[in-house]
């Protein structure tokens, strides 16, 4: 449904560097997470996983800077920066909602599941879009291969770690990854309505405070005003 939407996002050549760019970060810091995941886990199969996770989301950062790059070499200079929006089209798992050293490895493979499965569908349309750019179409397709296993291994894995559990792991992520977008959602939103009361107070409350100064500058002498020479002696005061 919103196919339009992220054609007209993606259409836009500097959008289109600065997104890869940011998209490229974003896996490089997923990765660093699954990596601490590894080290704290006391679960030899889980840490195997989670090593060549972090491998994969790292690689992915630098599919995404490299192509960045490359497009951003192929920009004709002092491009203008484009609205971003990060709201309609965002990148990455949105791995940074969770710390990894205080959740259990159920608590998780959950959140990682959830993350996956969500990178997977956004690349998947972000790949469908990008028909006039095949070298970006395929950095798109090759990650979404490997988005692919993370979101099927991590929840395999959840089913097999806890198994009684694991519904109950995933419904708590899902409305902890729904409310973490609420207050993503209120932040945007205050800060919009922030802008706005601002604006109307500069409009409202500083015209008359610029009408009294106007009006106290035309009162004003021009020029040197000469100064009696009486009381002209304070060390206090000018005058
Ligand atoms: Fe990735
Ligand atoms: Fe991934």
């Amino acid at each position: 449904m919103l196919t339009p939407v992220h054609r007209w996002v993606w259409s836009d050549a500097k959008r289109r560097v600065d997104k890869l760019l940011r998209f490229g970060e974003t896996e490089t810091d997923g990765g660093r997470d699954i990596l601490r995941a590894a080290e704290t886990t006391s679960d030899p199969l889980l840490r195997r996983l989670y090593l060549v996770h972090a491998i994969d989301e790292h690689r992915h950062g630098e599919l995404f800077r490299r192509r960045g790059a490359a497009l951003l070499r192929a920009l004709p200079p002092h491009s203008k920066p484009a609205f971003q929006a990060v709201w309609l089209a965002p990148g990455g798992h949105g791995l940074d909602d969770l710390n990894v050293d205080e959740e259990s490895d159920d608590a998780w493979l959950a959140f990682l599941h959830l993350s996956e499965k969500a990178a997977a569908s956004r690349f998947t349309v972000y790949r469908d879009v990008m028909q006039d750019d095949p070298p970006t179409r395929a950095v798109f397709e090759e990650i979404l291969h490997d988005e692919v296993f993370h979101m099927n291994y991590t929840l395999v894995q959840l089913a097999r770690v806890s198994p009684r559990r694991h519904r109950g792991r995933l419904w708590r992520a899902r409305l902890s990854r729904l409310w973490k977008g609420y207050l993503r959602l209120a932040t945007a939103a205050a800060g919009v309505v922030g802008g706005l009361l601002l604006t109307i107070q500069y409009f409202v409350l500083l015209p008359p405070f610029a009408w009294l100064a106007r009006r106290a500058e035309r009162r004003e002498l021009r020029g040197w005003t000469p100064v009696s020479r009486a009381g002209g002696d304070s060390l206090t005061r000018q005058y």
